[in-house]
Parts: structure tokens; C-alpha cells; sequence
């Protein structure tokens, strides 16, 4: 088993004035977030790995006793298990990349991707949800109406499946992998990347709470995948 941690970046500028889109820097709540994020997801590293030995251990005793049915040979796999790698991916834009600052880099691996960016709003990035309904009262309902299909008009502007499509390439490597990983995105990534792991209708993506300052952690099990959930409090 290994985990999957999911969460948004540390609040952005723009989070405080309600625009969407763009590419604004933490607060100052946003970097307390992230240094919070970073401590807790080495502490939860640290204890994985003595789980992970102290099962091995309990392993071990049993097959040394020979008394486990179906042992054939009583000493085997002397050595330890390794430790799983750790990567930390961001996105491209800041709120995301400094997130993942906090990180220590001697332990996590961090890369940036583009394709864990926000949707792209068009026409409509750095507005605030007033003033679409307000400069383009039909945009803003034609989205309302069928959020799902909606794609932004303007440069780059993109709709849920757009982003949906684009986030497949990222979810074949995440399954790929065998080691832990922390994805440092947005509302709606977040929203897609959880929906994906919790087999959610495509339907309930669009409106899935996902608050900021809210982690998540998948742990991929034979059966299912068992997910849970910590919210900061500071
Ligand atoms: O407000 C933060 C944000 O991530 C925006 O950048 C983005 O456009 C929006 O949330 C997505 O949420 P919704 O699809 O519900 O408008």
C-alpha cells in the first residue's frame, strides 16, 4: 500500500477578493498552511514506515516460528522492506509552487506540472463571479445551467472535461507509481483527482465540496480505496 494525498494550495491573494483564475501568490495564511501541510505530511511519512516495519517485523516472527500454516521454508526475506519514495507535484502557478515550497526537498521529490493548473476561465480569468454575471450575464448562465460541458470563451478557456481529459495523463502516472505522492492543486482538480480515486459520478464533480485547507489522503486497498480527510484549524 502507499498513499495518495490530495489538497489545494495555501489561500491566494485572489482567494481573499474572490477572483478567479490568474496567477496570485499566497497570503500570508496561505504560507502557514503550507509550512502546517509540509510538517504533517513528514510526520504521517515517518509513521507509515514504522508501520510498515513493524509489520514486517510481526512478519518475520511468525515465519521464524514456523507455526504460520503454509510457511514451506521457516527463514526467508531477511531484509527489511525499502522505504517508499515521496513525491510532491504542484502545478504551474504560484499558489500551487509555493505550496510546495515548504516541503524539504532533500525528502520529496518536487516537480512542477502544467497539467495539474487551474481550468482555464478565458475571458474570464481574474473576474470575480459578480462581474461574469454582470459583463456576460449569458456566459454566466449558460455555465450555471451545464457546468460539466461549459467551456470559457477566450483564449485557452476550458470546460470540466477539457480538464478531465487533460488530467488523465497525470492519473495513468499516479497509478503507475508504487510510492507515496502529495498533489498540490485547485478547487477543480481537486474535485476531478477525488471523484476519479472514489469512482464519483461525473455528474457530482461539478459542486464536490472541497474546501482550502482541507487534505485528503487515498490509501488504495485490494478491496477499495479508503480515503479520509483533515482539515487545518489554525
Ligand atoms: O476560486 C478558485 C478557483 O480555483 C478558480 O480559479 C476556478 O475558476 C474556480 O475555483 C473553479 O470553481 P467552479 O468550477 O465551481 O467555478
Amino acid at each position: 500500500a502507499r498513499q495518495i494525498w490530495i489538497t489545494r494550495h495555501g489561500e491566494s491573494e485572489d482567494n481573499v477578493a474572490g477572483k478567479i483564475g490568474g496567477n496570485a501568490k499566497l497570503t500570508a495564511r496561505g504560507h502557514k498552511y503550507a509550512t502546517a501541510l509540509a510538517k504533517f505530511i513528514d510526520h504521517m511519512r515517518l509513521k507509515f514506515r514504522e508501520q510498515q516495519l513493524e509489520d514486517w517485523a510481526k512478519d518475520k516472527e511468525k515465519r521464524i516460528s514456523g507455526l504460520q500454516p503454509g510457511v514451506e521454508s521457516p527463514i526467508r526475506d531477511e531484509a527489511p522492506p525499502k522505504e517508499l519514495a515521496y513525491s510532491v507535484w504542484t502545478s504551474y502557478l504560484n499558489r500551487s509552487i509555493q505550496t510546495g515550497e515548504h516541503f524539504d526537498d532533500s525528502i520529496f521529490a518536487i516537480k512542477s506540472i502544467r497539467l495539474l493548473d487551474e481550468i482555464n476561465a478565458g475571458q474570464c480569468e481574474g473576474m470575480t463571479y459578480d462581474a461574469i454575471k454582470e459583463q456576460y450575464p449569458h456566459e454566466f448562465e449558460a455555465r450555471r445551467r451545464d457546468k460539466l460541458h461549459y467551456r470559457y470563451p477566450g483564449p485557452g478557456g476550458e470546460s470540466y472535461l477539457d480538464v478531465i481529459h487533460r488530467l488523465n495523463n497525470v492519473i495513468v502516472e499516479i497509478e503507475r507509481m508504487r510510492d507515496h505522492v502529495c498533489l498540490i492543486g485547485h478547487r477543480v482538480i481537486v474535485r476531478i483527482l477525488l471523484a476519479y480515486f472514489l469512482n464519483l459520478e461525473q455528474s457530482k464533480i461539478i459542486d464536490l465540496e472541497v474546501p482550502l485547507e482541507t487534505l485528503y489522503v487515498l490509501e488504495p486497498k485490494p478491496y477499495a480505496v479508503v480515503s479520509r480527510k483533515f482539515v487545518y484549524n489554525n
